[in-house]
């Protein structure tokens, strides 16, 4: 599209790439029979401006029009050892169609292509939109994931699972291990983000391990509990026992709240004991990736704060 720039996000446009979220996103579903994604006003979606600043600064890009400097188009980008990852994609509903997506992700591509990584990202797969936007551009839905929303009472789950006393607060010393078991799980390693979890200088994550016979880890799995993104995950373990321990330690760090996590279609007993635990299907996800990507050796669920697939 001729009358679209693409420029790096800037502290000045923290508002509005907050607001074009909130509006572009809640618009989106809202006009395809859904109910609205956020709630509460813009202000709960400058989390992601925030959380993406401090994790990776400068790795946000926003699109203007050429003509009067509107901000239509914003997406962040995520540089890991193993791979880059896309953050949350949005144009502005006025500019839908143009192709103001498009051009923000083709210059996520080149930077991606350039860095000789693949470029991961997890796509809604009732938003034709957006699954099309970078199906088009050549990646491909490698795997698919069922969103389970649950709502944890005030006192807590009911319920008797097996393991919970393997599982214990994740330490910073736990990082290589975590990147190690990600690496062989899930063939991707983020550093990075475990550290900023670990870290939670703002108070909304928690990250749990569990702990292997033999010293070694064999999960992790962390939690945010953001007004803008009340989710469990991102979830890596060996077995799905192991994952059921893990998920049912971070949902209970919720109580009273109804977080969302998505859990891999193919993990049938993982998404059985989440059924049994009250959980309902709120929606389906792809991981789409552009480049190399190796089938799980386990289980392996992602987030969209921040983006890990
Ligand atoms: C999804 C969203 C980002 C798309 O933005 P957009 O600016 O309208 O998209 P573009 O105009 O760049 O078009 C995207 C591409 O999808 C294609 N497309 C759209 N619907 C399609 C369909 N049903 N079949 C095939 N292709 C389709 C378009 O032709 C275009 O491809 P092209 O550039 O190769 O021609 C926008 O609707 C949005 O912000 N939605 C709300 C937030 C959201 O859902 N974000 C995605 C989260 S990852």
């Amino acid at each position: 599209m001729k009358q679209t720039l693409i420029r790096k996000m800037t502290l000045a446009d923290r508002l509005d790439v907050a607001d074009l979220i909130y509006s572009s996103t809640n618009h989106w579903y809202q006009t395809h029979g859904r109910q609205a994604i956020f709630s509460g006003g813009p202000s709960v979606t400058e989390a992601f401006f925030d959380v993406y600043e401090a994790l990776d600064a400068g790795c946000g890009i926003v699109a203007v029009n050429a003509t009067d400097s509107r901000l239509i188009g914003s997406c962040f980008y995520h540089p890991r050892e193993t791979h880059v990852s896309l953050g949350i994609m949005n144009s502005h509903p006025n500019y839908a169609g143009a192709g103001v997506a498009r051009a923000l992700l083709n210059w996520i591509i080149d930077f991606a292509r350039n860095e000789g990584k693949p470029l991961r990202l997890v796509s809604s797969a009732m938003n034709l939109d957006s699954f099309s936007l970078y199906t088009r551009a050549g990646f491909v839905p490698r795997y698919a994931y069922q969103d389970m929303l649950l709502p944890v009472p005030k006192d807590g789950l009911d319920i008797t699972v097996a393991g919970l006393d393997r599982v214990r607060p994740a330490a910073m010393a736990d990082v290589p291990a975590m990147a190690e078991l990600e690496k062989r799980i899930w063939g991707i390693s983020r550093q990075k983000d475990y550290r900023y979890f670990i870290d939670n200088q703002d108070g909304l994550w928690h990250m749990s391990v569990y702990q292997g016979d033999s010293g070694p880890i064999e999960g992790f799995c962390a939690s945010c509990g953001h007004a803008g993104c009340n989710m469990v995950g991102p979830l890596v373990a060996a077995t799905p026992a192991q994952a059921e321990a893990l998920l049912a330690t971070e949902l209970d760090r919720h109580r009273g709240r109804t977080p969302v996590f998505l859990v891999p279609v193919d993990c049938s007993p993982l998404v059985r004991t989440a059924y049994s635990w009250g959980a309902r299907n709120c929606e389906t996800h792809f991981s789409q990736v552009l480049g190399a990507w190796q089938p799980p050796s386990g289980v392996a669920m992602p987030t969209f704060l921040p983006e890990t697939s």
